[in-house]
């Protein structure tokens, strides 16, 4: 006899007209729950929610330590001796807790205690006090790793070398000279990073130029992690992605987010392969900040903000942060 399923009874019963009908309420219907559904994942295992865990910790002992290797990026400028004081005390307490729970030194736990390493030798030379939130005795429960505070890049450092080399070569820069990028070679630019894929061919990510100055400072300043370089930074690119270009019910919502970061990282290498400096930056906003930064760069109202990226030809010597990497242990599982 032959075997019929459920959906293709309600098929028969309905007839394709009806049928289709059907199909168009419960994928609407779907539209809520799904949302709800990212929610619900959103508070049962997202850090804000779980400061406790270990992956938390790990993850607040990484931005606390990553905000610190951006502070040595101004040694040799504006760097004030015993900056970021509080960071580093809740850092040396974070890292005590992590030994006292006996938790794995990861990658990332080596990184952080690196760079306390090299902050407190700095302090040391300069025979600068920090014994108020970084005693000798914190210093000595540190394992010590050695890093360099910044690192310095080199101008031509392996740009068109094979993928191997290319790709370790890029690095974010956070300070410019002041020559502008032509608009010529932007377009050679987007002419590269368009090569990203995305689902289906749609291609639904735009990349606004920002050049005068003022509006890249008015958006910076809403963005907020550009603090101490924003003066410096005279253009920026926006990489947005239009929503308009989500299509299937509620199942899409996240698609473009996706295409627009793997349209991110393209554009980073194209500019580095271009021989542009360039940051990525965080589009972690609130949704009146995000609007007023759109309108700003004259974005449509569908399009999401991606990442706001300063630019510019780098400015001698091209320094950057360690920003440590997992070895593929860390990465690859199972
Ligand atoms: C999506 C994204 C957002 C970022 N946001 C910022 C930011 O707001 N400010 C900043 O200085 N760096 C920002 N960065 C740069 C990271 O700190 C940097 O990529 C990381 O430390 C690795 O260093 P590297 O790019 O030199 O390899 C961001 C990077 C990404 C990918």
């Amino acid at each position: 006899m032959e075997k019929v399923t459920p959906k293709e009874r309600l098929k028969r019963l309905l007839g394709p007209r009806l049928m289709s009908w059907y199909n168009r309420v419960r994928l609407r219907l779907q539209v809520p729950r799904i949302f709800l559904s990212d929610y619900r994942r959103y508070r049962r295992h997202s850090a804000y929610f779980h400061r406790e865990t270990p992956s938390a910790r790990e993850l607040e002992i990484t931005v606390l330590y990553h905000s610190l290797e951006k502070g040595f990026l101004h040694e040799g400028g504006d760097l004030r001796l015993r900056f970021g004081r509080a960071k580093v005390a809740r850092l040396l307490q974070l890292l005590q807790a992590w030994r006292e729970e006996g938790l794995p030194e990861s990658s990332q736990i080596i990184a952080a205690q690196a760079i306390l390493s090299a902050y407190y030798s700095y302090h040391r030379e300069r025979e600068a006090d920090i014994s108020d939130y970084f005693p000798d005795s914190a210093y000595s429960a540190l394992a010590h790793h050695s890093t360099r505070r910044a690192v310095e890049v080199l101008p031509e450092e392996a740009r068109h070398g094979d993928f191997a080399t290319f790709a370790p070569s890029r690095h974010s820069i956070r300070r410019f000279s002041d020559r502008p990028v032509p608009d010529e070679l932007l377009r050679e630019v987007v002419r590269l990073a368009n090569t990203a894929p995305s689902a289906c061919n749609r291609q639904e990510v735009r990349v606004h130029s920002v050049s005068d100055p003022a509006i890249a400072r008015e958006i910076l300043d809403l963005q907020g992690g550009f603090r101490s370089e924003s003066e410096g930074i005279r253009q920026l690119l926006l990489v947005t992605a239009d929503l308009a270009f989500t299509y299937m019910e509620g199942m899409d919502r996240q698609q473009p987010y996706i295409d627009g970061g793997i349209y991110l990282m393209n554009l980073l290498y194209a500019l580095h392969y271009h021989g542009v400096g360039a940051c990525a930056g965080n589009a972690s906003l609130l949704p009146r900040d995000e609007a007023r930064i759109l309108s700003l760069a004259g974005c449509r109202e569908s399009e999401a903000l991606i990442a706001i990226v300063p630019i510019g030809f780098p400015a001698m010597p091209i320094l950057t942060t360690p920003s440590r990497r997992r070895p593929p242990e860390e990465t690859l599982l199972g």
